[in-house]
């Protein structure tokens, strides 16, 4: 039987390459990429710039995908502050110019957004449940909710997965955890915040639920975050234990004393009942994938991805 055909968008992102380095065996992965060279990839790649008239549309059919899994943002929060209009575009009009081409081709069309569109301030340990009212603290979290509110009027067949993830990058600079790793790894002293908190998962943890949950029947909001909440701070003294650093490297500290630009949301527990039902019970936590997170480097797998940029 032929592979299935997914068109990932963000393939040169965090999210977007883990998931096509891992399932291109699976699937035949049509990668879109903009402004990182990319080479040696052992999946086909087209280049695109959404901001380019018309570069949105038609990609679907010349990628004669079964699927969509749309990666691509404008994902620094920071840089969203400082150009609003095109994180405005990147983050909430291109998702729905997807949405409406997958519904008129009727194959599944699955939009990443992110647990920033909560404002971080909900009493309780119930957490985020996928219908509670969302309350943007920021330019990167306003475009965020934007698209996925274009995405389910443009295809209310669209699944809208919120995540929060780490994982290792083509720079090696792209994620948290790689931060908390390269500093630690030169004897560096860092800060951690001990008033955020968020439930990740490990990027190969989320990929393999979000290569389960393109072909499901499920339809509209969906979160899928780690079973564990963990502050900044916590996470990075786990990555230091994961490796055997010295976790005293890490200082607590608020994110208010952090010169920071943009507003963080503070408390950010997650509901995964929808989540837990889908997976049977068995939902992986942001700890447990530390493992996995290690053994990616131990084998060799990240050389891989850092060695696909093209200089
Ligand atoms: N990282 C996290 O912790 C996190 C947390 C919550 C939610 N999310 C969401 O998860 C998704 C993936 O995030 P990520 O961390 O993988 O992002 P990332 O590493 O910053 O990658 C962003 C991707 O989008 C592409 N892109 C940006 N502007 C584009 C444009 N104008 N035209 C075409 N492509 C463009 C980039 O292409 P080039 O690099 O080639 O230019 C890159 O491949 C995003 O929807 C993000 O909002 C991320």
């Amino acid at each position: 039987m032929a592979k299935k055909r997914i068109l990932v968008t963000g393939a040169s992102g965090l999210l977007g390459l883990n998931f096509s380095l891992r399932y291109h065996g699976e699937y035949e992965i049509i990668g879109v990429v903009n402004q990182t060279k990319l080479s040696h990839l052992p999946f086909e790649t087209l280049q695109r710039d959404f901001f380019n008239d018309g570069a949105a549309a038609g990609l679907i059919e010349t990628a004669k995908a079964d699927a969509v899994l749309h990666c691509a943002a404008m994902a620094n929060v920071d840089q969203c502050e400082k150009e609003p209009e095109a994180a405005t575009f990147v983050n909430g009009t291109v998702p729905a110019l997807f949405a409406e081409e997958a519904k008129r081709r009727s194959i599944p069309f699955l939009h990443i957004s992110t647990d920033a569109v909560f404002d971080g301030e909900k009493p309780g340990a119930d957490g985020y449940r996928e219908n509670d009212a969302a309350n943007p603290i920021n330019v990167y979290a306003e475009t965020k909710l934007a698209g996925e509110r274009n995405v389910l009027e443009a295809n209310p067949e669209a699944i809208v997965a919120r995540v929060n993830f780490y994982g290792w990058s083509i720079s090696g600079r792209r994620s948290l955890s790689e931060f908390f790793y390269r500093s630690l790894l030169d004897g560096n002293r860092v800060s951690g915040f001990i008033d955020v908190v968020f439930c990740p998962l490990y990027v190969s943890d989320l990929a393999r639920i979000l290569s389960r949950l393109i072909w499901s029947s499920e339809r509209g909001l969906f979160h899928v975050f780690g079973s564990r909440l963990l502050s900044k701070y916590e996470f990075g003294v786990e990555i230091a234990k994961t490796f055997g650093f010295d976790p005293g490297l890490i200082r607590p500290i608020s994110w208010r004393d952090s010169g920071l630009t943009a507003v963080r949301s503070p408390n950010l527990v997650m509901n995964i009942d929808r989540l837990s039902a889908f997976l049977g019970g068995d939902v992986p936590d942001g700890i447990g994938g530390l493992d996995e997170f290690r053994s990616d480097l131990d084998s060799g797998f990240v050389k891989k991805i850092q060695e696909v940029r093209w200089n």
